[in-house]
């Protein structure tokens, strides 16, 4: 609302929620359609080119801020890329085609296609290269936990926080060597860590609904773009987040700095990260804990999809029933 109690124009049109479950949705499917092949590439360009497809399409300008790499590496959905039918509003985008690349090919749990869209300037456009990433979900006092403390003294404060001693807090964490001194120090400190070997967008949307995940708060390294793209979704649930690009070359310094970043050791606060009008939507490619996975039935194809949106706090899960040709047409 405005001061005068009319309603804000929006610049991101509720409408395209929908939209945007229809790209996810498609692009869900063509990965799903190479899901358990061991392919991880060809899953990837599957879902890319499914994307791509249906955003062409799509009532916006957009241009691509978080995409499948920089113009020379990516053929599509590259950084800078202009998508949309040229009519609407000015909008950035932020994609995933296919994020959780070698559970798709495993067939393990929780391979997703995710993207955001936002207000045009609002979502930070990084290179790909890794975050250092904290969140917490809705409810705590602002500032309670932060990249710069300790692992120790982040899971203390939340604790106190919460009420609750600190071994009924759960961290998740991604399995990797670069994190065994992190899991050590959070466990020292009396908390739980929940691994996952993928997937870290969904793991940090985890962390806005406690009670049902069971997951408190995310800590370590991932991506970047999954940094991005995991802000939108928390600046649509309330939750908390920081990350600070690893710019630990000169490389991957003017990678950065080509895209407008100059602070190198800069903290990003959520609304950094993310600002503006967004809309996230993602698409379950494997059944996971946050979304079931497409399922191929004699006639039909089954897809879930979250929706969610800034402006109102909206979330929506959608079942999707579509023909067996879906996206093929
Ligand atoms: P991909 O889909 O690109 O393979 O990313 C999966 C992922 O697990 C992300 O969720 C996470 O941010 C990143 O990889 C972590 O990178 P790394 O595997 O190099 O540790």
């Amino acid at each position: 609302m405005t001061e005068t109690g009319t309603p804000r124009p929006q610049t991101v049109p509720r409408t395209l929620a929908l939209e945007l479950a229809r790209v996810t949705e498609r692009a869900a499917v063509a990965a799903a359609r190479l899901r358990g092949k061991g392919d991880e590439k060809a899953a990837d360009q599957a879902a890319v080119d499914a994307m791509r497809a249906e955003l062409a399409g799509l009532p916006i300008r957009g241009t691509v801020v978080i995409g499948e790499g920089e113009r020379d590496e990516a053929p599509m959905l590259f950084i800078g890329e202009l998508l949309g039918s040229g009519e609407g509003p000015e909008v950035d985008i932020a994609v995933d085609p296919l994020e959780g690349t070698t559970l798709c090919a495993k067939d393990m749990p929780g391979a997703i296609a995710v993207m955001a869209l936002a207000e045009r300037g609002s979502l930070l456009a990084a290179p790909d290269v890794y975050m250092q990433k904290i969140a917490i979900g809705p409810g705590y006092p602002a500032g309670i936990v932060d990249l710069d403390a300790s692992p120790m003294d982040n899971i203390r404060a939340l604790a106190r926080a919460k009420g609750c001693p600190t071994d009924q807090i759960t961290a998740l964490i991604l399995d990797r060597p670069r994190h065994a001194g992190l899991i050590a120090e959070v466990r020292e400190a009396g908390a739980s860590v929940r691994l996952i070997t993928d997937g870290d967008v969904a793991g940090i949307i985890f962390t806005a609904s406690p009670e049902e995940t069971g997951v408190d708060i995310y800590l370590g390294t991932g991506a970047a773009p999954e940094g991005v793209l995991a802000a939108a979704a928390m600046r649509c649930m309330g939750g908390q987040m920081q990350g600070r690009l690893i710019l630990d070359t000169a490389e991957r310094r003017r990678r950065a700095l080509d895209m407008g970043i100059r602070d190198a050791n800069r903290k990003y606060e959520l609304t950094d990260l993310a600002g503006g009008d967004v809309i996230v939507a993602a698409t379950g490619v494997t059944d996971g804990s946050l979304l079931r996975g497409v399922r191929f039935r004699q006639d039909r194809i089954q897809t879930e999809t979250l929706v969610y949106r800034s402006e109102a706090g909206t979330i929506r899960r959608i079942l999707g029933e579509h023909r067996r040709d879906f996206g093929r047409s």
